[in-house]
């Protein structure tokens, strides 16, 4: 069983070793391994059941380090970068031949980010490779945003996990990138698209895709709990539910079901505050995926800001599970 802890010495020994260590980052955990060294990279994947073609993001201590494994970065990018790393941000650039083709699954740009966390920054600093580091979760399962959550499910298979308690954000990164002159997301996450736009004008969302080339992990199943996750107005389908006599857990923005089980109902925000939601989500999706509850009910938030990344989880949550 993983050792939990603060060391940040024996992370650093078991990752030279070639292990896998589980890493704190603002966004959620991650399953970091040597991305220079294809056994380690290989490792990622296997633990994680993960399918060879969905590329890793590379992890480093900070924007200089990036030019290593990158061929140029546009003008806008780095803009984007200098304003928001360390931060929830991930960059797609054109890599170098340093970069293993495992990393990207072959294709010819390579995702880079400088993650924020103060546990984590000073572990890439103190290593000269850096850390290939998907989330640490089974493939297309909730994402982990607690220590706990990682020991729960990849316990069994890595020496140690960096405790760097609850992520702060909360959604993974928002993943960008160029194609020709306009800057494209990838990936709605834990940067809100208008901070983006406020720096580099107007960008174009390219998400939700089953086979997006220029980011494969998007499936639209994906982020998702065990049980049926329905998507809908609580207000109607809770009781019609229960009137069909199901166990029904309950996860909503802001609204209380007072003649529901406590134990069956999450509310992610009680004072409607997107970060705050964000921050509850994936751990919301955990405690009703563990409750008794035979199905879980769900309603969008407000599609504005963090909103629209939360709503994309909450739509690949409830899209027919992978596995
Ligand atoms: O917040 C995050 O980004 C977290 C923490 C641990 O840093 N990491 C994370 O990694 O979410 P992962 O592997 O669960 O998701 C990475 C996404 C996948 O959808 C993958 O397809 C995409 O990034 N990606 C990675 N490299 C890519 C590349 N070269 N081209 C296109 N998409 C890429
Ligand atoms: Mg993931």
């Amino acid at each position: 069983m993983a050792e939990v802890g603060t060391n940040i010495q024996k992370a650093s020994a078991y990752l030279k070793e070639g292990l896998l260590v589980a890493i704190p980052t603002e966004t959620v955990y991650g399953l970091a391994g040597n991305a220079l060294d294809v056994k380690s990279v290989g490792t990622i994947f296997e633990t994680k059941n993960r399918p060879s073609f969905d590329p890793l993001i590379l992890h480093v201590a900070s924007l200089e380090q990036v030019n290593q494994f990158v061929t140029a970065f546009p003008e806008k990018l780095k803009r984007l970068a200098e304003a928001f790393w360390p931060g929830p941000l991930t960059v797609l650039l054109p890599r170098k031949a340093s970069v293993p083709d495992l990393v990207t699954s072959g294709l010819d740009r390579v995702a880079v980010r400088v993650p924020n966390h103060p546990l984590t920054l000073e572990l890439l600093a103190q290593l000269d490779f850096p850390l290939a580091a998907p989330s640490a979760n089974p493939f297309g399962y909730i994402s982990p945003t607690q220590a706990a959550h990682v020991a729960a499910q990849l316990g069994t298979q890595i020496p140690y996990i960096l405790d760097g308690g609850a992520c702060a954000v909360g959604l993974e990164s928002t993943i960008v990138g160029m194609e020709e002159e306009q800057v494209m997301i990838y990936r709605l996450g834990g940067l809100d698209i208008s901070e983006i736009e406020s720096l580099v004008g107007p960008v174009t969302v390219q998400v939700n895709s089953t086979s997006n080339p220029n980011a494969p992990g998007q499936l639209v199943s994906h982020y998702a709990p065990r049980k049926p996750l329905v998507l809908g107005n609580l207000t109607e389908l809770v009781p019609q539910l229960i009137q069909q006599g199901k166990k029904v857990g309950v996860l909503s923005f802001s609204t209380h079901f007072p003649s529901f089980a406590a134990n069956r109902q999450v509310i992610l925000s009680a004072s409607r505050d997107l970060k705050e939601a964000a921050h509850r989500l994936f751990m919301a999706m955990r405690i009703l995926d563990e409750s008794d509850a035979e199905l879980i009910v769900a309603e969008f938030v407000p599609e504005i800001g963090l909103g629209r990344a939360i709503n994309d989880r909450l739509k690949r949550a409830a899209a027919q599970p992978i596995h």
